[in-house]
């Protein structure tokens, strides 16, 4: 199918206020990270629906890609002490990651070696994982320990009775895991994002919000509803006042790294700049339009601007809370959605402040339906103690990611994205032509996440 070749401009860009130009009058020195600028051209070419709906593609992804990249399974903090475990399930697989020793993760199918029940259904502290069928027992490092029958099994060596792992890696307080025995180090993925990471510590912090809900749509659908910042006009206009929306940057740092940024405390270029106001934008993202100047109102000063000012705030905020010293960070640190993409499917904001991550993930076999975590992190308090990790709050499809009350004026935006998805979905699989299309600066990240997903499927990687 030929068909006629337009002349365009490759590599054009809003040609309003850059996301740059509003570094350069940030109150403070902005990190060189946040100076860099990677946004190669990487085609125009449409998408075919049918890799969001096809149970051939979704079994593809399955054995190419899923069962060779590194993959989020928890924080460390969530496995403190030896004995502790999580189970990480994700496309038809179960994991079992638990603190081996001190200072050893491991991870195991969690697959019971005699007649295949699942070993453990959930995360708490063992000293041994037994099956609850018929009793079959391992030690917490995979080595066999005992079973009930040793008579009746005495074709069977410890050896065999190994349970098989799973590769571990950790990176931030992070830790990932790899089906793939063969796969190359964490840090060939994670590369570029620890570089970047130097100023905003993962480790050093602590899961203060954990949501998690089913969403009606193919995981790479959900995961893209958070990969640009244009949707905003029309999913979350509300937001516009405070969110320079349009004009967002977009990187590419390696195959595997992406990012955007939006400024915050900017108002959107769709927009009369003429009719908002400094206080307005502050008003807008902090949540207190419609109070009176008697209320406990945030009054910006004269001469100051809201994004300064919000700046400063956060800074003084976030002090008060954790005893930290944010006096040198930059106003883009404090403020901004800094949205770093680990392929294939997890997000870490960057930024001073606390920080959101999501983590997507197929639901399950189902190529229809995939699954969402949010968590919030926090930093841990300069003279501690470490505060306990929360603990995943699933929501129920009957349930609206305005239920979980934790995520404070977050959930009516998570709810705006929500509510478009099992849409984007149904609206696939009816579509006429099977072709999706990708604007070539702003979908950039989505257009590469589909590059990588490909490359897997054709064992180029
Ligand atoms: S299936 Fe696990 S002990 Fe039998
Ligand atoms: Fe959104």
């Amino acid at each position: 199918m030929n068909k006629p070749q337009l002349d365009f401009d490759k590599n054009a860009r809003f040609d309003g206020t850059s996301y740059q130009d509003i570094l350069d009058i940030d109150t403070k020195e902005v990190p060189e990270s946040l100076r860099a600028q990677e946004a190669p051209y990487l085609g125009s070419e449409p998408v075919p629906a049918s890799h969001y709906t096809s149970e051939e593609r979704f079994k593809a992804e399955i054995e190419k890609m899923w069962m060779r990249v590194w993959q989020m399974a928890c924080r460390e903090e969530e496995i403190p002490n030896v004995g502790d475990h999580i189970v990480y399930d994700n496309v038809g697989k179960s994991v079992i990651v638990v603190r081996s020793a001190p200072d050893t993760i491991s991870a195991f199918y969690n697959v019971c070696l005699h007649r295949g029940r699942k070993l453990v259904t959930d995360r708490g502290c063992k000293n041994q994982f037994r099956c609850p069928f018929h009793g079959f027992t391992w030690n917490i490092d995979g080595s066999f320990k005992e079973h009930p029958f040793p008579w009746d099994f005495q074709h069977l060596s410890d050896e065999e009775l190994q349970l098989p792992q799973v590769k571990v890696e950790t990176w931030g307080g992070f830790v990932f895991i790899n089906f793939d025995q063969n796969a190359k180090p964490l840090m060939d993925t994670i590369g570029p994002l620890d570089d970047h990471f130097q100023r905003w510590n993962q480790e050093e912090r602590y899961i203060q919000v954990h949501v998690a809900k089913v969403v009606k749509c193919n995981w790479k659908a959900l995961s893209e509803a958070f990969m640009e910042s244009h949707h905003t006009i029309d999913t979350h206009p509300q937001i516009m006042p405070y969110l320079a929306c349009v004009n967002s940057q977009y990187d590419m740092f390696s195959d595997y790294i992406t990012r955007q940024i939006s400024a915050t405390g900017v108002p959107s270029p769709h927009l009369d700049k003429d009719k908002v106001t400094e206080q307005m934008v502050i008003d807008s993202m902090f949540g207190q339009a419609g109070r009176t100047a008697s209320d406990d109102k945030i009054e910006v000063p004269d001469g100051m601007t809201a994004r300064a000012f919000g700046a400063e705030v956060v800074r003084q905020t976030m002090a008060a809370q954790d005893g930290r010293d944010y006096s040198e960070y930059s106003d883009a640190e404090m403020l901004d959605a800094i949205l770093y993409n680990v392929f294939p499917n997890l997000s870490v904001w960057g930024g001073a402040a606390a920080n959101l991550i999501y983590r997507w993930r197929p639901n399950g076999l189902d190529v229809n339906s995939g699954i969402m975590d949010v968590y919030r992190l926090a930093p841990v308090p300069k003279d501690g103690p470490r505060p306990k990790p929360a603990t995943v709050h699933w929501l129920t499809d009957e349930e609206n990611w305005t239920d979980a009350e934790e995520l404070a004026g977050l959930a009516d935006i998570f709810e705006q994205d929500m509510g478009n998805l099992p849409f984007v979905q149904e609206g696939l699989i009816a579509s006429g032509n099977n072709q999706v299309q990708f604007a070539n600066y702003q979908e950039m990240r989505i257009r590469q996440h589909h590059i990588m997903i490909q490359k897997y499927i054709d064992d180029e990687i």
